[in-house]
């Protein structure tokens, strides 16, 4: 048995449906999708889960937002790849990728291209909620991959992590910032799990936007085209529509700006008239003007995450800078005992 097939024999739990992607029991269902609105909505400071912004429609609307001219991270990281996809392969050797949210599939596959240079075969597998991000994915790069199979997985990242563990050693790819979309003790409870899980080998690739000059964030996230309101308003879209919320969409507003106390980017929405839903006895209002926090998206500090990274018995074996220094893709491993 090759090595390959042996690493695709560990993933025993997964199967695959008719369309070949595999599905986890953690994939977004109707009733964990309308508990979280409804708790959220239901908060004090109302608040919406980030992941549930990504439907096919928040799919497709994410991958316009990386190709605006504003939206410099995908441009800055996908630079860092064009430059150093080559020395990452070489430090990881002839081992599985494992990404965590399917992503964009031009940066994944400066990666995929430099591990078929180098290894005879490989095999990618890519982690998402979305369905939609997972055809992309399968749609841009199995065509150019001809050496490397492809086992798309629909799940959490905690599906990931397991996939992570379970193929070890694997490189984990957890790209284009989207852990600024985690909380504090979000990412520190990455970076605990990760500490567990390459105890016996592997290494993880992530990307990280850096803290730089605020007017040039909030640009980001303030497109001309109006496409990140667009992106933020179907949420709302969505929930009228598989929820039956009660939701004006005429006075929506998206209101996004960089906090800079806390180094993050705080995106918030408000309706002009109150909004309503129910789902099972949980009956909830959102009055009119009423902020609700859609999405945070913190910028990081190298020192810090290194920082972070130590408490959790992990270490930084290389960081890889754009032109810039604006955005950091991070090899991290499990901190070899001197
Ligand atoms: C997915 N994530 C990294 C994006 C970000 O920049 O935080 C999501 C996004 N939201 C609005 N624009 C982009």
């Amino acid at each position: 048995m090759t090595h390959l097939q042996e690493a695709i024999g560990r993933l025993p739990t997964l199967r695959p449906s008719t369309d070949g992607v595999f599905r986890d029991t953690h994939g977004e269902d109707r009733d964990s999708f309308a508990r979280s609105v409804a708790e959220g909505l239901a908060k004090p400071l109302p608040a919406l889960e980030h992941r549930l912004l990504y439907d096919a429609e928040g799919s497709r609307l994410f991958e316009l937002i990386t190709n605006l001219p504003e939206y410099y991270p995908t441009r800055a990281e996908a630079s860092i790849l064009e430059r150093h996809a080559g020395e990452i392969a070489d430090l990881a050797g002839p081992i599985p990728l494992v990404e965590l949210g399917a992503g964009s599939g031009r940066k994944t596959s400066l990666l995929i291209d430099a591990f078929e240079s180098r290894y005879d075969s490989g095999l990618y597998v890519p982690v998402d909620v979305s369905k939609t991000a997972l055809d992309m994915a399968l749609q841009d790069l199995s065509s150019l991959h001809g050496r490397t199979r492809i086992v798309p997985v629909h799940g959490l990242h905690a599906s990931a992590l397991s996939i992570l563990e379970r193929l070890r050693p694997a490189l984990g790819v957890f790209l284009g910032s989207s852990i600024g979309n985690f909380t504090e003790e979000e990412e520190n409870s990455l970076y605990q799990d990760l500490g567990q899980r390459l105890r016996g080998g592997g290494a993880f690739l992530l990307g990280v936007d850096l803290v730089k000059d605020p007017a040039l964030i909030e640009r980001a996230y303030n497109d001309s085209e109006g496409v990140t309101a667009t992106f933020i308003g179907n949420l709302f879209r969505r929930i009228r529509r598989e929820l039956g919320a009660r939701i004006d969409m005429n006075g929506f507003q998206c209101d996004a700006r960089y906090v800079e106390e806390r180094e993050r980017v705080e995106i918030y929405a408000r309706f002009g008239k109150s909004i309503s839903l129910r789902v099972d006895d949980l009956a909830v209002e959102v009055e009119a003007g009423k902020p609700i926090l859609v999405e945070i998206c913190r910028k990081f500090r190298l020192e810090a995450i290194e920082d972070r990274l130590e408490k959790h018995g992990l270490e930084l074996v290389r960081t890889f800078l754009d032109r810039n220094g604006w955005f950091a893709d991070l090899l991290i491993a499990h901190r070899r005992k001197e």
